[in-house]
């Protein structure tokens, strides 16, 4: 997703906007660009292919003292990442920034090419074209122009736009795109997301769907597209500044898969009573009666929300008899015909709550009248506020576009919603307590395990950075590990990584099996660990260049590397092995010299589809 700022008050806007979109650039980071007005008819407008420090290149030559503008950071959908491609886009006296996609912007650009020469590939100027369509050079509102624009439009949007001929006021529009409202004294700030606003103000309005808000620096009028009056409702922003800065890490992957003991332990707290093995999460709003009826869960996420879903139904299964559960991959699920029986709960899970397909789903589902359940990271975003309840993770802002900590969290607060199900339904106790006692556990054993790993994952990472292929393996609970630990390190690392269930290597995956690969195998001590020995033996038997994660005391089969994970955990050390699998990513990625953070092609929420 891009990154939008807009500033309108009695400081600079330009350092705004910058400080803004660096904090932003992690959501989109392949070009950017500002526009200031100073009020005399003067606009500066700055762009850049690249990163934000380009673009703070280019401001620190063509310094000014405005007091409005607007900025943006792009992850490209409509044209290539290019100086020309940047937002902000113009037309006429008008600047536009824009997160989303619209639709039929070829119907509507053909309509407009008599009146506004295009020079770039993007939705984006069709749209700022349409908006001057209307605005007619000041003989209408700046707002009604926006809203006549945006009532031609199909698609998704998060927008501000300014103009010069009224220097003094910024129009916001959001229809699928995040957009809040910081509200400062004798300024007011705009952003795609709250973290841009955390140290300039703790208030803030989250502009809903169908919703266009007019701001200056000391004002704010909201309005529906059908010119509705619309009361903001001022929220309070939770996230502080060393939530959101590397705290003295290299890197925020880092950081985030460090503090996962006290991520973790944010996401148990006040939900696990210890002494009575019971869990309980006020937020998804169910009673004992509605939990008890429940005979099907849905869980929808993309990628690591994904996985996240896999992992916790597996478990889930294991504690309660008579629900099927069902994890879908959301860009898929939105387009299926799939039947959705009686006493269905769907799982909402998404770390930013934004990402449009899982949005998509939340919003099918709610139109068949299924009950909807938010694993929700991002306080306050589209999909906390859309689902009919929900348990927030408070794993605290995540900002590499690899998902750590969220992972870890939200696979447990599930497994804690299944347990909540389980109680309902009259499980025994006694089935209960072990998976309770070693959930109140995790955050001590996942401390243990960060300090003990790191070095020898490192050093075992720096063995394996110069392989192209990898094969990852797990079984039950471990092969969504698998699944995880691949993403992790194809997405950061660009290693060809694909996982396996290791059950399946003999029906084909085992032709791959040569110099080009590792294998990366998940091997917990548990029902089926010689099933997965025998997987090992199949790979090394036909010269495989194996790595095992256990926590098995007694593997003696000669593979090429052994991390051993030393635990009390029985149930759910597949957790702690994913956590090695993350620093194996971190690692292989630094010996290369990528970009950790900003890995290239993605960002960090797709709200788009
Ligand atoms: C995971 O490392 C990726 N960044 C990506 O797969 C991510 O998990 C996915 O886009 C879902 O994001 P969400 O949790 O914010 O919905």
């Amino acid at each position: 997703m891009c990154g939008i700022v807009g500033y309108v008050g009695n400081k600079n806007a330009q350092d705004f906007l910058i400080s803004g979109l660096k904090r932003l650039e992690y959501r989109g980071y392949d070009s950017a660009g500002i526009v200031t007005l100073n009020g005399k008819g003067r606009a500066t407008l700055l762009k850049v292919k690249g990163k934000i420090s380009g673009l703070e290149t280019k401001v620190a030559k063509n310094k000014t003292t405005d007091k409005i503008g607007i900025g943006h950071t792009r992850w490209a959908t409509h044209g290539e990442p290019s100086e020309l491609n940047a937002h902000p886009h113009k037309s006429g006296k008008i600047y536009l920034v824009h997160n989303g996609i619209i639709e039929n912007y070829k119907e509507l650009k053909a309509k407009l090419k008599s009146s506004h020469k295009f020079v770039s590939e993007t939705d984006t100027e069709v749209l700022v074209a349409l908006v001057n369509h209307f605005y007619s050079d000041g003989k209408y509102p700046l707002s009604n122009a926006v809203v006549q624009a945006l009532k031609l439009v199909h698609g998704t949007y998060g927008i501000a736009v300014v103009s010069e001929l009224n220097p003094n006021e910024i129009v916001v529009a959001r229809s699928g795109s995040p957009l809040v409202i910081g509200i400062g004294n004798n300024e007011t700030l705009i952003a795609s997301d709250a973290s841009a606003l955390v140290g300039h103000t703790k208030k803030a309005i989250y502009l809903n769907d169908g919703e266009v808000a007019t701001v200056t620096a000391d004002s704010i009028e909201i309005k529906t597209l059908n010119s509705q009056p619309v009361s903001a409702k001022v929220e309070a922003i939770q996230t502080d500044l060393s939530a959101i800065q590397k705290g003295g890490y290299d890197h925020f992957l880092l950081k985030e898969i460090m503090e996962q003991p006290s991520s973790l332990t944010e996401t148990l707290r006040g939900r696990i009573n210890r002494e009575e093995h019971l869990v309980h999460l006020g937020g998804p709003k169910l009673s004992d009666e509605e939990l008890k009826s429940i005979k099907h869960l849905i869980i929808v996420g993309c990628g690591t929300a994904y996985h996240a879903g896999v992992l916790a139904s597996y478990y889930i299964e294991q504690f309660t008899p008579d629900i099927s559960i069902e994890p879908v991959m959301a860009s898929e699920y939105r387009y299926r015909h799939a039947h959705v029986p009686e006493n269905s709960v769907a799982l909402i899970v998404s770390q930013s709550g934004e990402t449009a397909d899982t949005l998509a789903c939340l919003r099918d589902l709610k139109a068949q009248g299924v009950k909807t359940i938010g694993i929700i990271n991002a306080i306050g975003s589209t999909i906390a506020r859309e689902v009919d309840g929900g348990t927030y993770i408070h794993a605290g802002p995540e900002i590499s576009v690899a998902s750590t900590k969220a992972f870890t969290s939200q696979a447990v607060a599930m497994i804690m919603f299944g347990l909540t199900v389980a109680e309902a339904k009259g499980v025994k106790n006694s089935l209960l307590a072990p998976y309770i006692d070693e959930i109140a556990n995790l955050p001590k054993a996942i401390e243990k395990l960060l300090k003990n790993a790191p070095e020898s994952v490192k050093n075992l990472a720096k063995r394996y950075k110069k392989y192209d292929h990898a094969i990852f393996l797990g079984r039950d609970v471990a092969y969504p590990i698998a699944l995880e630990g691949a993403l992790k390190l194809k997405e950061i690392s660009y290693i060809d990584a694909n996982a396996y269930p290791a059950g399946e290597l003999k029906h084909g995956p085992l032709a791959l099996v040569d110099d080009r690969f590792f294998e990366f195998v998940f091997l917990p001590e548990n029902n089926l660990y010689d099933k997965t020995v025998s997987g090992i033996q199949e790979v090394l038997a036909r010269g495989g260049h194996v790595i095992v994660i256990t926590d098995a005391d007694d593997f003696s089969l000669p593979v090429e590397s052994v991390v051993k994970i030393t635990t009390k955990m029985k149930i759910f050390t597949p957790i702690l092995m994913n956590l090695v699998a993350q620093l194996f990513a971190y690692y292989i990625t630094v010996a290369k010299n990528y970009n950790v953070d900003q890995p290239r092609n993605l960002a960090k929420s797709v709200t788009v589809e």
